[in-house]
């Protein structure tokens, strides 16, 4: 089946090196402009991927890993479900400047490009959303992700439909699944932001350890 070509419907598709990409969100963020355009919109992202996460995760305890946390949003998610042990981390210090006051534990300027500095295990889930994009974050950001999750711990996460493919998740999911590091609980295309015709696969799988 082919491919539909989003790549023209959002700017920051445009954006290649993380250089790029962190400078565009520190200048997006200026005056509430990221949340407002994400309320123009009508992105629905944190709240879809929360609402299928919360159908899985019963303990509203668990400590939680938000993967590109951005300005806050799925946190405000989490929080509307009464999580209240979350952590956040981004590449842009603009954007978490941004995030409401106590909302997160802790929330740290992280490139998830590179190794995490974060012990194995550390985690009960971890979510990530919006953030597998055009020129964000790639799929070996999964093997850290499973690294500092718990055996039985949950990852979700969306992918725009856009770069699953292209930027190699299929055959990243598919290695996954084979060696046995995850086994599947959700898989489906999400609205994600449909005012602009993008969609996101979206993912939801328990750790194998
Ligand atoms: C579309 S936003 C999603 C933010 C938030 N999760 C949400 O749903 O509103 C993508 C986020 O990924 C972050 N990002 C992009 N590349 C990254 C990287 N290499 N490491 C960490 N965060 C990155 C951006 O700064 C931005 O906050």
């Amino acid at each position: 089946m082919a491919v539909k070509d989003v790549s023209n419907k959002v700017p920051i598709y445009k954006l290649k090196t993380t250089e790029e990409v962190m400078k565009y969100y520190d200048e997006w963020g200026t005056n509430n402009k990221y949340d407002q355009d994400m309320i123009d919109w009508d992105y629905t992202g944190p709240k879809e991927t929360v609402e299928i996460f919360k159908n899985h995760a019963k303990n509203k305890e668990i400590k939680i890993y938000d993967a590109g946390c951005g300005t806050g949003l799925v946190g405000v998610e989490l929080k509307k479900y009464g999580y209240n042990n979350f952590d956040g981390a981004d590449l842009s210090q603009k954007l978490l400047d941004l995030v409401p006051h106590g909302l997160y534990k802790n929330l740290s300027k992280t490139d998830l490009n590179k190794p995490l500095n974060i012990k194995d295990n550390e985690y009960d889930a971890v979510l990530c959303v919006g953030t597998f994009t055009f020129g964000h974050v790639k799929p070996p950001a999964l093997d850290e992700f499973i690294r500092i999750s718990k055996n039985k711990g949950l990852l979700c996460f969306t992918i725009n439909e856009g770069i699953y493919e292209e930027y190699g998740f299929d055959k990243k999911i598919k290695e996954l699944t084979e060696k046995n590091l995850w086994k599947k609980k959700e898989f489906f295309k999400s609205n994600y932001i449909a005012s602009k015709n993008v969609n996101a696969w979206l993912g939801l799988y328990e750790v194998t350890k």
